[in-house]
């Protein structure tokens, strides 16, 4: 097992009814911004819950922070923020939101140009407003971590940061809440957080039985409950909430602490969001069976645990058992409604050049666990995700 330090302040609250515990959360003394997506909050009436919890704190509510948030959107809170004297920040929404939360906290007390921050992946955060959130889609992890992904439009970057300052002070968890996702959300949930999890377990062996298996485990719950959620004809309470602890375990720092690390998959999923528009999670389902060809060799060991754990693949020779292991996966996506190849969104060859620049732009040329995935590489991953 690698050397490694773990540390997660943030409170979870989690289960039915467990919005009013808010009131005992925030600060008595608190000025409150309440940040929302689009319309979702208001209409699902989670946003009326959030304000009756806050009880008599001044609140007021910053609105429309889309999906795959924009630096230009999250500065006018942080304007916002600094006019208003607001000293607490409550996200209310997916992983989009309770980013922008993030970048907004750190960004309010700093002293510089704010994207510098990202430039500097928030190496140069010193401090940042306490926040809490309350998760209405489970999918990125983002309740429980000290990540966050910004984009900005003008110039087509979807960069990410991360910093001890900017872990939420607490999450509310409440699966009924996500009774009003669409379906196709839902799927992305499932699909981000198996992918979460295959970037920090699928890399070489290290001896660290206890995070796979913990690993394993995640990936067995997204197989057996994904299918069941979407053809549900009604919600379960019960799937619903393992989707929500799932996601939530798959990127909260506990089973990636002491393994190695991958995440190739994620930096060349940024740029096809950045690029087209695609959801996250949709161009995850792109690049990762491709990638998981591309590198059989050095994921050779823990493609065959993988197979043999997760899907019971157990006969055939290694490059059988390997083939079949990573058609499972793509199966698993398109059985989710997830489409595997760059060409269900209508995009041919002539992307790729775009994506390999941009990604030579933004510095992601020595990607994966071993900083082996050039910009060559990634071009014939997404070559054969065509
Ligand atoms: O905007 P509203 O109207 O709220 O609608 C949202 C949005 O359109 C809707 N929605 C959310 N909760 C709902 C709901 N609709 C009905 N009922 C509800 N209960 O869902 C849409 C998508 O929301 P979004 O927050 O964008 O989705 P997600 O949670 O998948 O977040 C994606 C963002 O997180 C980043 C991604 O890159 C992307 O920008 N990630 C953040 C990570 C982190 N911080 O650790 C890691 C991830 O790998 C990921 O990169
Ligand atoms: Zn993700």
């Amino acid at each position: 097992m690698l050397n490694f330090d773990f540390h997660n302040p943030t409170q979870i609250v989690f289960g039915k009814n467990r919005i009013a515990d808010i009131g005992k959360l925030v600060p008595a003394d608190a000025k409150v911004l309440i940040l929302v997506g689009g319309a979702s909050a208001e209409k699902t009436g989670t946003l009326g819950e959030v304000r009756e919890a806050l009880g008599a704190r001044p609140n007021s509510t910053f609105n429309g922070i889309e999906p795959n948030p924009s630096f230009e959107t999250v500065m006018k809170a942080v304007e916002q923020v600094r006019e208003g004297d607001f000293n607490f920040l409550l996200a209310v929404g997916g992983g989009s939101v309770i980013d922008a939360a993030k970048f907004i906290a750190a960004a309010v007390p700093f002293e510089g140009d704010p994207w510098t921050i990202l430039l500097k992946r928030g190496s140069n955060i010193k401090s940042a407003l306490p926040f809490g959130t309350v998760l209405t889609l489970p999918a990125t992890g983002s309740e429980m971590n000290n990540g966050s992904v910004i984009t900005r439009r003008d110039i087509g970057a979807k960069l990410p940061f991360r910093s001890r300052h900017v872990f939420p002070l607490f999450s509310v968890l409440d699966p009924t809440k996500t009774y009003t996702l669409p379906t196709q959300q839902i799927a992305n949930g499932v699909v981000d957080a198996f992918v979460h999890t295959v970037e920090q377990y699928l890399t070489y062996p290290v001896n660290a039985p206890v995070q796979d298996r913990f690993a394993e485990s995640l990936l067995q719950t997204l197989v057996e409950v994904g299918p069941r959620l979407l053809s549900a004809t009604e919600p379960d309470y019960d799937d619903r909430a393992s989707l929500m602890w799932t996601a939530t375990l798959a990127l909260n720092g506990l089973i990636g602490a002491g393994v190695p690390q991958d995440w190739a998959t994620h930096m060349i999923g940024h740029e096809l969001t950045a690029l087209h528009n695609i959801d996250h999670a949709r161009t995850l389902a792109i690049v990762l069976p491709s990638m998981l060809n591309e590198r059989r060799v050095q994921k050779h060991h823990k493609l065959l645990q993988y197979g043999e754990r997760v899907w019971g693949i157990q006969s055939g020779t290694d490059d059988e058992r390997i083939t079949a292991a990573i058609d499972k996966t793509r199966d698993f996506f398109e059985r989710m409604g997830i489409p595997t190849r760059l060409s269900a969104y209508g995009l041919a060859a002539d992307a790729i050049d775009v994506v390999i620049r941009q990604l030579e732009e933004h510095g992601m040329t020595k990607l994966s666990e071993r900083g082996d995935v050039t910009p060559e590489v990634s071009r014939r991953v997404l070559e054969a995700a065509l």
